[in-house]
Order: structure tokens, then C-alpha cells, then sequence
């Protein structure tokens, strides 16, 4: 059974783990700082480590002091983690279509859905392609509004030859284990902006205050520290920090292995009619966390059934974010984002990571006859 993603674990890595576990810290000690001085290297920009890609969301939109009545537009293609904890703030959540082909944020849809009260926009860099960074910027600049980037995708990503994270006003980062890297459950933001960072970082770490500049209750001993704001405790401990090191290091050579299987699924696949593979725009250089095809939708269902039955894990990613029965209720409608229910219904993810089972020549070529078998099958 090979999964459609899947982490890789080396003796560094298990060595890098045991010897934290050997150490004197647990949670948080001297390996955090290291790896978000290890991280900011990567993504160009200061990072704070956090617990999951989900807290690092929750973070940014602390860190934009988002309230209930501000507006967040999003793409439906993602996981419903980059809408939920903008509306656990309170705020609306606002659907922009994606592109026909990346199934990326469309900046001309997002034009069409501001409005006074829009406070960011979210761009989600789907399988790793990084979205149209430099429109979305202007239309945020324009409106004076926040730039906010899911890269749960797309660490090791650049583009226009800027790595991701160096980008947006905020960046954050998922490495759960099918990601680009992993620290089993873990992720990060980076911020361009200081005094952005700092408020993330200060709602993942309780609200707590330490400085005694800032402090608003005075004459206390060194033991004080204070709250101003509610915070949760979002912290990555030592343990998870050490395997990031450890994997942060192999993450150059985690790119060019994942190019690589990009490149062969395109020679396996090359002679194939009706299947569209997954397009790069020129300007972009993607890490690719997923190998998204597309199949006519009304065959989708038995390729992908096939492909299972054969030890392929295929998966769908993902269901439109406002098909969800959550926003639904809500008075959501799945025809606002029709480039999203196409692409869904025809969208499926074949097994893209970087252990050598998948990397063997043999591999690709049983999947395309998998595949090829399938397609017609379907007819
Ligand atoms: C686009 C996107 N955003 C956010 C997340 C949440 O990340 P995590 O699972 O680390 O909480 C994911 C995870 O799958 C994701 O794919």
C-alpha cells in the first residue's frame, strides 16, 4: 500500500530526537530558538514555532487582531483549518474563487469580494505551487489590507526567486508528516513585520508578558509576569525541534527528490488523453507537497477506486472548504466558487514523497498502468 504522502525519517533524525530526549529540556528549551534561526534561513523571514499548521493560523489572525465583523477572504481549495480559525474569531468568512489550473486564490475574484470591512486576504499555495503573490500584494496594498499565506504546502517554495515566507505580511507553515518536512505534529509563522511576530508568538505562548518595560503591574519580584491579551499554549517542544533541525537540513535534497517524482509522473504520463497534470507558472520554483491530476469528472470516482484497489492510497484534496455542512448551514452556496467544484470533481492526488519504494523506476510505471487501465475501464 503506498500512501499518497508520507514522511522520511533517517538515523539523523532518530539520533537528533533521542538526544533531546537525553537532554535537559523537554518543551521548551535551547532547540526551539535553533530551529526558528534554522527556519528564518529557509523562508527569509523571523519565524516562531508553533504546534500544529492550525495554530499557525490561529496565531496570524491574533497577530491581525481579527474581531467578529472583519472579513477574511479565502479559496475553497484547502483544508478547513485556513477558514475555521479565522471564524472562531468571530469574523466572516469571505469564498474567492480559485484558477481553473493552480486551484490557487484567483486575484481578479478577490477584487470582486472586498468590501470596508475586509481586514486580510489568504492566499493557499495548493500542492506547493506558491498563488499570485505580487497581485494579491497590490490589491492589498490598495485597500490597505493584511496578506496572509498558507504555506502548509509549500515550504522550500519560491517565487520570483524570493522563498516563501519572505513574502506575505504573514506566512504560516504545517509539518505534519505529509509535508514537505516533518516534526510529527508541529508548524510555524514568519512575519516581514516584527511587531506581527511578536503578537503572534505572544497568543501561542498563554499572552504571557515578561518584559518589565511593559509591565502594568509594577514593584513585583523577578518571578512576575503578566497577561494583556488571552493566549493558548501553541509551543513545539525541544523534542519535536530537534527532529525539525534534523529534517530542516535534508530539506534541499527533500526538493530536488520531489522534483524528481514530479518529472517522472510526467514521463509516465505524458501520452495520456484526458488528463491534465499539474501546471507551473514560469515565475515559480514549487516544493511539491502534492501531485494533483485532473480526470474527467465523471470518471474521477472509478480511476480513483481503482487506483485504491491496486495499493495506491490516492486521495482528493479537497473538498470546497464552503461545501462543508458548517458553512452550508450558514447560507454558503457551493455555485458562488464554481472553478472550485470543477476542480474538485475532478481532482485526484497520487502518491508524491520522497522514500525510495515510490522513487524506483518501477513504481511509476505500475501506477500509469494502474491508471491507463483505469481510464478506460471508466468509459
Ligand atoms: C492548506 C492547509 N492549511 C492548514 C493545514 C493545517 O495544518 P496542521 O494539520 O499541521 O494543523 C493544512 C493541513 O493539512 C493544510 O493543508
Amino acid at each position: 500500500m503506498i500512501p499518497y504522502g508520507r514522511h522520511s525519517i533517517n538515523d539523523a533524525d532518530v539520533e537528533a530526537v533521542v538526544n533531546a530526549l537525553k537532554s535537559d529540556w523537554l518543551t521548551t528549551g535551547p532547540l526551539v530558538e535553533e530551529f526558528e534561526a534554522a527556519l528564518e534561513k529557509i523562508v527569509g523571514a523571523p519565524c516562531v514555532s508553533v504546534s500544529s499548521g492550525t495554530a499557525a493560523l490561529h496565531c496570524a489572525y491574533a497577530a491581525i487582531d481579527l474581531k467578529p465583523g472583519d472579513e477574511v477572504i479565502t479559496p475553497p481549495i484547502t483544508f478547513i483549518a485556513t477558514q475555521a480559525t479565522a471564524a472562531l474569531f468571530g469574523a466572516k468568512i469571505v469564498f474567492a474563487d480559485v484558477q481553473p489550473d493552480t486551484a490557487n486564490i484567483d486575484p481578479a475574484a478577490v477584487e470582486d469580494a472586498i468590501t470596508p470591512r475586509t481586514k486580510a486576504i489568504v492566499a493557499v499555495d495548493y500542492a506547493g505551487h506558491p498563488a499570485d503573490l505580487d497581485e494579491l500584494r497590490a490589491i492589498c496594498d490598495r485597500h490597505r489590507i493584511f496578506l496572509i499565506e498558507d504555506a502548509a504546502h509549500s515550504i522550500g517554495s519560491t517565487y520570483k526567486g524570493r522563498p516563501v515566507g519572505s513574502i506575505a505580511d504573514l506566512t504560516t507553515f504545517s509539518f505534519f508528516p505529509t509535508k514537505n518536512l516533518t516534526t510529527a505534529e508541529g508548524g510555524a509563522v514568519a512575519s516581514i513585520h516584527p511587531e506581527l511576530l511578536e503578537k503572534a508568538k505572544r497568543f501561542s505562548r498563554q499572552g504571557l508578558v515578561r518584559d518589565s518595560d511593559e509591565f502594568k503591574i509594577t514593584n513585583q519580584g523577578a518571578w512576575h509576569q503578566e497577561v494583556h491579551e488571552f493566549g493558548l499554549n501553541y509551543r513545539l517542544p525541544d523534542v519535536l525541534c530537534a527532529l525539525g533541525i534534523s529534517q530542516l537540513k535534508r530539506l534541499e535534497n527533500f526538493k530536488v527528490q520531489r522534483s524528481e517524482v514530479f518529472k517522472s509522473y510526467g514521463k509516465v504520463f505524458s501520452d495520456i488523453s484526458d488528463l491534465e497534470l499539474p501546471t507551473i507558472r514560469g515565475y515559480v520554483d514549487p516544493m511539491w507537497h502534492l501531485f494533483p491530476i485532473r480526470v474527467p469528472a465523471d470518471r474521477r470516482r472509478v480511476v480513483f477506486e481503482k487506483l485504491r484497489e491496486d495499493g495506491f492510497l490516492v486521495q482528493v484534496n479537497y473538498l470546497p472548504a464552503n461545501w462543508h455542512p458548517v458553512f452550508v448551514s450558514r447560507g454558503y452556496k457551493a455555485s458562488d466558487t464554481p472553478q472550485a467544484g470543477r476542480f474538485y470533481s475532478r481532482e485526484i492526488s497520487l502518491p508524491m514523497m520522497v522514500n525510495p519504494e515510490i522513487l524506483s523506476p518501477h513504481f511509476f510505471e505500475r501506477i500509469s498502468d494502474t491508471f491507463k487501465l483505469a481510464m478506460k475501464l471508466s468509459i
